[in-house]
């Protein structure tokens, strides 16, 4: 048994490599340092989905925007006992009001969704009536519209987009996993996106990068960074955005996100990196047996910052990008996998009479 399934391979899949070795991503035969900042996420989406589904447009951009709008007709559905919930709790609701059919279109609708019902959400929290999707846009600048209720900036645009591609697709992560096991049972694209998404919202894999930024907040200046991490790691804290299952190496992830905010002189850069560091020393002189780098959700909390999206929309947003390799896993799964259906090996008690089940014995004499 592998605690954790660590280094059991569940899956064949020619979707995307991790090498946490190497500290290497490839995507589709591409490696991602390529891939983010010279595409947009529409093509990587494009790549990913490529031989999966029937009739997909070399330009998956007008697509993706028609389902925008297509999916917003949901919206009116949004009741008011959402509210208190998280916003990827109110998009995963809103999520699971659509239905499945035509492949490519469930896939692109399902792609869609997260962006216009979070940004839905968030404005209902606040009071405010939601934004009509603008299908002309990037996904990425739509998105920050949508939530926003202006038009991004240029630069706050392009890193949302270089976010999203960079975390798109990443080999059989949790949710991914999530993702596949139901869509083994053939229960179709939009439960099996609600499973990732599910498994996605959990702190020890997509919902890292709101405490990351209430980190950076008390740290407040790079000076602080030490003795806040020092204390941290008495207290017997994780620090989020660091560690990785697979990574025995930089993830590569991290790598591009953090030059991503370097050249666009993000405004809490500086501070991030003195973290950064001081982490890294830090850990290293702890757990010299382990390697334990910066990850992913780190740097794409200062991405996400700098393009303005609040901390307790990260998730949300990483489900933007992510629902675009699930859609793809899903249907490799669909396409060349069995059911999944693994064993456990069980250590409770050996075989004892039923009347010791508390309440059993009255049920036995009454039968009786
Ligand atoms: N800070 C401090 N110590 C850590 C950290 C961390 N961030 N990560 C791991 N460790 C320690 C653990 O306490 C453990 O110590 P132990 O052996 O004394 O129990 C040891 O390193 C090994 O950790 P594991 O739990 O075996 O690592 P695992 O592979 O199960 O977990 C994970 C990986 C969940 C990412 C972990 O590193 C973690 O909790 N990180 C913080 C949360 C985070 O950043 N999540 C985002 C992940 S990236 C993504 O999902 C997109």
């Amino acid at each position: 048994m592998s605690d954790g399934l660590e280094g059991v391979i569940a899956a064949d899949t020619v979707l995307s490599e991790v090498d946490g070795e190497a500290g290497r991503l490839i995507v589709r035969g591409r490696s991602l340092d390529q891939l983010a900042g010279g595409t947009s996420f529409e093509q990587v989406t494009r790549l990913l989905w490529d031989g999966f589904f029937e009739h997909l447009p070399d330009d998956l951009a007008p697509a993706l925007g028609a389902a925008r709008l297509e999916v917003f007709a949901e919206v009116a559905a949004l009741d008011t006992g959402l509210l208190d919930r998280t916003p990827i709790e109110g998009m995963r609701a809103l999520t699971a009001r659509l239905a499945d059919g035509d492949d490519l279109a469930v896939a692109l609708r399902l792609v869609a969704a997260p962006a216009v019902f979070t940004a839905a959400v968030v404005r209902a929290q606040a009071g405010e009536a939601p934004l009509r999707p603008d299908p002309a846009l990037s996904h990425a600048a739509d998105a920050l519209r949508m939530l926003r209720g202006r038009p991004p900036s240029h630069a706050e645009a392009a890193a949302l987009d270089t976010y999203l591609v960079t975390v798109s697709d990443h080999g059989l992560n949790a949710s991914t996993f999530a993702a596949r096991v139901i869509a083994s049972t053939r229960a179709g694209l939009t439960s099996s996106v609600l499973g990732g998404i599910s498994a996605l919202k959990g702190p020890l894999h997509g919902g890292a990068p709101g405490p990351i930024i209430e980190m950076l907040d008390g740290i407040g200046t790079p000076q602080n960074a030490r003795a806040w991490i020092e204390a941290a790691l008495d207290r017997g804290d994780r620090l989020m955005g660091f560690g990785h299952r697979v990574y025995r190496a930089e993830d590569p992830r991290a790598r591009v996100l953090r030059r991503t905010a370097q050249e666009l002189d993000a405004p809490r850069y500086e501070v991030a990196k003195a973290l950064e560091d001081a982490a890294l020393a830090e850990l290293r002189a702890r757990r010299p047996d382990r390697v334990l780098e910066t990850n992913v959700e780190f740097w794409a909390a200062i991405i996400l910052d700098f393009a303005q999206v609040p901390a307790d929309i990260t998730p949300a947003m990483f489900t933007c990008a992510r629902t675009a390799g699930w859609a793809a896993h899903i249907m490799e799964q669909k396409l060349t996998g069995r059911l999944i259906r693994p064993s456990a090996r069980y250590v409770g008690p050996a075989p004892r009479p039923v009347r010791d089940v508390p309440g059993a014995a009255e049920i036995i004499d009454r039968d009786a």
